[in-house]
């Protein structure tokens, strides 16, 4: 059976972005039968970009009892959390020692990082760790700890999935074929929802809606959204309209066309941003109970996660031991 697996960082907390483009579609493939889905709370990749201890702590703790309130089936999925995997550390050291420099001085992020120094004038490498240098290592150890055939990633990650195949292929080269080579998936069918001033959702844009707002806030969020000054009775393009994007990523085909109609007839933004509410929230608001009383009990997300560890400990720690074995890491006797 194929292999699916991806991986959350544990900064910040979910949004309806993340909700509509990630989350979503993941729950549904953990409910489908025909392949294996491993989703992990990716908590060493959160010491990349926050030293913030409490802040690491409290957005797996939401992180997690999002993905477990939405009804997530984690007889089906494994759900666990990276740094509850000690072989994937030490997966990560191998791999380190097969990656390499010159593929990393490729990647994305860490290039942006010193664009960003010399466009203000600093040093190359000011305030760039090797955590952030490193990170696709520690992403193909991830990938590769459970030889997921496919990632569904977003776009911008799609680099990383293929260092991990450089990496593995460069690994199996050398000692063996020990990985499955994988793919990322990237599902252009989902929504890249835009956020509140109409740009992508993005919290680093600050132009969220957080998935499990409090009602009255939820509704004050969708009442912020950007719109223009026409009025109603005045026709409006629904293909321009952050109000009407976000409406479709939630509602049936023929809510979409009524919508659209709605709109071609002039229905006024107050009306149109009113029904997004109502829609949004219907669809929330049993799943945002479930996390507030989830929140309540940390010991029994904890549990979720020690029962997913195990489980994944089940593949990673006989197949860690092949590994070692094959890299002459063996006993002596
Ligand atoms: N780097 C990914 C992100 O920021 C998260 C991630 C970590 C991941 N490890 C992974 C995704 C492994 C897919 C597979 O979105």
């Amino acid at each position: 059976m194929k292999t699916v697996l991806t991986g959350i960082t544990t900064t910040g907390t979910p949004h309806l972005g993340n909700y509509v483009g990630a989350i979503k579609p993941a729950i549904n493939s953990s409910r489908r039968g025909d392949v294996k889905p491993y989703f992990f709370l990716a908590d060493f990749h959160a010491l990349i970009k926050s030293q913030d201890p409490q802040a690491v702590q409290q957005s797996t703790r939401e992180i997690a009892a999002t993905w477990l309130a939405l009804g997530l089936d984690t007889d089906n999925a494994v759900f666990y959390r990276q740094s509850d995997i000690p072989e994937i550390p030490e997966l990560t050291w191998l791999l380190t020692c097969q990656a390499a420099k010159g593929l990393m001085n490729r990647a994305h992020a860490y290039k942006a990082a010193v664009q960003a120094n010399e466009e203000s004038g600093e040093d190359p490498d000011y305030a760039i760790t090797m955590g952030l240098f490193s990170y696709p290592v520690l992403m193909a150890a991830d990938i590769l700890m459970f030889n997921a055939h496919e990632v569904p990633v977003g776009k911008d990650q799609i680099q990383h999935v293929e260092m991990a195949r450089d990496i593995a292929a460069r690994f199996n080269h050398h000692y063996g074929e020990h990985f499955v080579l994988p793919e990322a998936k990237v599902d252009d069918h989902v929504a890249v929802l835009q956020g509140l001033d109409g740009r992508k959702m993005s919290k680093s844009y600050g132009n969220t809606i957080p998935l499990f707002l409090p009602e009255k806030q939820l509704k004050k969020h969708i009442n912020k959204i950007k719109t223009n000054l026409l009025e109603p009775g005045e026709p409006k393009d629904p293909d321009t309209a952050t109000v009407f994007q976000i409406w479709r990523a939630f509602a049936t085909q023929e809510q979409t066309d009524t919508m659209r109609k709605e709109f071609e007839n002039g229905i006024a933004w107050g009306e149109a941003k009113k029904q997004l509410f109502e829609l949004v929230n219907d669809e929330l608001k049993d799943a945002r109970e479930r996390y507030n009383e989830l929140l309540e009990n940390p010991g029994y997300i904890e549990e979720e996660l020690k029962k997913g560890a195990e489980k994944a400990r089940e593949y990673s720690t006989p197949f860690l031991q092949k590994l070692r074995e094959a890299v002459g890491i063996r006993p002596l006797g």
